[in-house]
């Protein structure tokens, strides 16, 4: 298989053993019942190479580094029991395009595409066509498994409001955290509209700037007028309750994060399952499953073998 994507850690295998978990959950749950489609707009290669350090006291064995491939989302998703009845898979990357098209090639029998395009575009344009967006339009039977894992802070809100207004699809959106906390620097000043828009775009609103930046208290000095005062105020943890309650008001269910930890930060990657369904039942069960989910995979997240950073 051509193109090898070198990402991740043990907290990735938690993170898409976490999205398995729910994909059984979903397609065992409606599929008898819906045309079920699993959509995967950052979907890399199929698959994760990953360079591990391995040995140590406790093995016995000297320090080494290994080389190991695992079964990236979309190979996942393809194997799940009970199975998707169609697949969409995206990336902008050419060689990453070219893996999916040698992975969707071993299941001729099944509905799967490989689409190059920005994520954004590619959601926006299939969950805004009528199909999707019409409550009694052609796919009034059909529900979607979306699975929204970029980077950094690519998704932007547009995107979050296509999947909410179409009100068929599980959204699980995987929130960098560190890279939102990354970009809100601490001096004010180092805001330029570059990332001013980069964070209106991820938090769907401009409110956060005068939410999270306050004037510092003055040092009362000669020269303290040419002074930038106002510094970022907002803890990591603020800043991650903003982001949801900001997330709550599009969907009308969003389940507690699942934390994924990478090395020493406890809260990198945060984990949201989220739903527009107008129907309590069905947010009901949307919540059933993703609380099962998280419980499962809470502990698991903070195990050690999951904290371990990747060697490259
Ligand atoms: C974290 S990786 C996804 C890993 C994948 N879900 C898996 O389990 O193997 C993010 C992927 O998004 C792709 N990507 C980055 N920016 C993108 C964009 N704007 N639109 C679509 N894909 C993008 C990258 O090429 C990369 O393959």
């Amino acid at each position: 298989m051509s193109g090898e994507h070198w990402f991740g850690a043990g907290w990735t295998e938690v993170k898409l053993n976490a999205i398995s978990a729910y994909s059984t959950f979903f397609t065992g749950a409606i599929g008898r019942k819906f045309d079920i489609w699993y959509v995967d707009p950052f979907a890399g290669t199929g698959s994760r190479s990953s360079e591990e350090e391995v040995g140590g006291i406790f093995e016995g064995e000297p320090f080494s580094t290994i080389e190991k491939r695992y079964p990236g989302s979309a190979a996942r998703a393809l194997t799940v029991d009970p199975p998707f009845h169609h697949f969409r898979f995206g990336d902008t990357k050419k060689q990453h395009i070219q893996a999916l098209e040698e992975l969707v090639a071993f299941y001729p029998e099944k509905d799967a595409k490989v689409i190059r395009k920005d994520a954004n575009d590619f959601v926006r344009g299939m969950f805004g066509d009528p199909f999707w967006s019409d409550p009694n339009g052609r796919g009034k039977g059909s529900r979607a498994l979306v699975f929204l894992d970029p980077y950094g802070l690519e998704v932007k809100w547009s995107t979050l409001e296509a999947l909410a207004n179409c009100q068929k699809a599980d959204v699980w959106f995987l929130a960098n955290l560190k890279a939102a906390v990354q970009q809100l620097s601490h001096d004010h000043a180092k805001l330029d509209d570059g990332k001013r828009r980069a964070l209106c775009e991820y938090f769907g609103t401009d409110q956060w700037e005068a939410k999270f930046y306050s004037e510092a208290p003055s040092g009362g000095g000669l020269l303290s007028f040419m002074d930038e005062r106002k510094k970022r105020s907002a803890s990591k943890a603020e800043i991650a309750d903003f982001h949801r309650n900001q997330l709550e008001g599009l969907f009308k269910y969003v389940s507690p994060p699942l934390p994924l930890a990478v090395g020493s930060v406890d809260d990198y990657f945060l984990l949201y399952c989220m739903s527009n369904n107008p129907a309590p039942a069905a947010r009901a069960l949307i919540a059933k499953g993703a609380n099962w989910v998280i419980q499962k995979y809470k502990q698991a997240s903070h195990h050690k073998s999951a904290l371990r950073e990747g060697v490259r």
